[in-house]
């Protein structure tokens, strides 16, 4: 019998979903599966990066991304160095691009980067010949956050098509927001948000997506309540009265999760702050919270995608040599 081909992902980075397929999203939910299993293990070595090298490059604070990006490719053999920013040549004033470049030259396999600025990953991505994962770019993308809740609900509910997802807060500075928005509705699940009209992007109601500005309603039947942190290192001016006002109108308690369905999940990307848009007693509800399941599946998620991604790499082409981008 014919060797089954190795699938491959149709580009060399991973700026964001969109361009990704369902096939795509399937292949990678499918290999963290496999990841999943290999983590819970006592030797969660397995080799798919040997001999290549990963950078995180973090110009944001991170926890959970940072950490599961470097738990993850170490899991895959590789070799991972956190670069510090706060230490680096970019307080002597050295350009993002240039740091870039500077790394370039060390010739690691792959660059994960985390920028404040929207499209700034994509740009470094045109000047490098490393591979490219978006961790998290200003308001635009996070891709591997998406696929890791994909993973969380396709687990629990054994689908994501079909199911009704209510995504609530800071719809307007969320890059989680938006890469699951995309995600799941290529995935055919029917997307809520819901939020005050001061934290929705203008133009929403043309993302397809249906828009609630009452809790209650917003979460009315539905499978999968995705909570928001209210991000205000993003805000500049008044976007909500206050968090105590915030809280009494969209955070989530018992009283409002009682409209969701009497098995429906309760999600936050992290980080969270408790009694603003989440109250202590549903985030710890061990029956119905997945938030530490989440943080679990983004290590395997992020394992898939480096394995898939270094697939495309044979040797490091010289940029342009490869489409950048994430072209369908
Ligand atoms: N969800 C997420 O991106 O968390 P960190 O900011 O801790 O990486």
């Amino acid at each position: 019998m014919p060797a089954e081909p190795i699938f491959r992902l149709p580009t060399r980075h991973l700026l964001g979903i969109e361009g990704l397929a369902p096939p795509h999203v399937d292949a990678i939910l499918d290999l963290s599966e496999t990841y999943v299993e290999t983590s819970r293990r006592a030797e969660k070595k397995a080799s798919g990066l040997r001999g290549r090298t990963v950078i995180n490059l973090f110009f944001e604070n991170s926890t959970r991304t940072r950490t599961s990006f470097e738990l993850a490719g170490k899991r895959l053999g590789g070799d991972v160095i956190n670069m510090s920013v706060e230490a680096s040549s970019v307080k002597k004033g050295e350009t993002l691009i240039d740091t870039a470049l500077t790394l370039t030259a060390m010739n690691p396999d792959v660059l994960i980067v985390r920028h404040p600025d929207s499209g700034a990953v994509k740009l470094l991505s045109e000047k490098v010949r490393a591979s490219v994962i978006n961790a998290g770019d200003g308001q635009h993308e996070h891709p591997t956050q998406a696929l890791l809740d994909a993973l969380t609900i396709r687990r629990r509910k054994g689908r994501l098509s079909g199911l009704v997802v209510a995504i609530c807060g800071d719809i307007l500075h969320s890059r989680v927001a938006r890469s699951n928005i995309l995600l799941l509705q290529v995935m055919g699940a029917v997307v809520r948000v819901v939020a005050p009209t001061t934290l929705l992007p203008a133009g929403i109601e043309r993302w397809g997506v249906e828009v609630f500005h009452d809790m209650r309603r917003g979460l009315d039947g539905a499978d999968i309540v995705m909570m928001l942190r209210l991000q205000r290192e993003r805000m500049d001016g008044g976007y909500v009265p206050s968090p105590r006002e915030f809280f009494h109108f969209y955070g989530l308690d018992r009283d409002k999760l009682a409209r969701a369905k009497p098995d429906a999940l309760i999600m936050h990307p992290g980080p969270m702050n408790r009694g603003v848009e989440i109250d202590s007693i549903v985030a710890d509800d061990l029956d119905r919270s997945v938030i530490q399941e989440q943080v679990e599946m983004g290590v395997a998620v992020r394992m898939a995608v480096l394995d898939l991604l270094t697939r495309n790499l044979q040797g490091n082409e010289p940029p342009g040599g490869v489409p950048a981008g994430s072209g369908r």
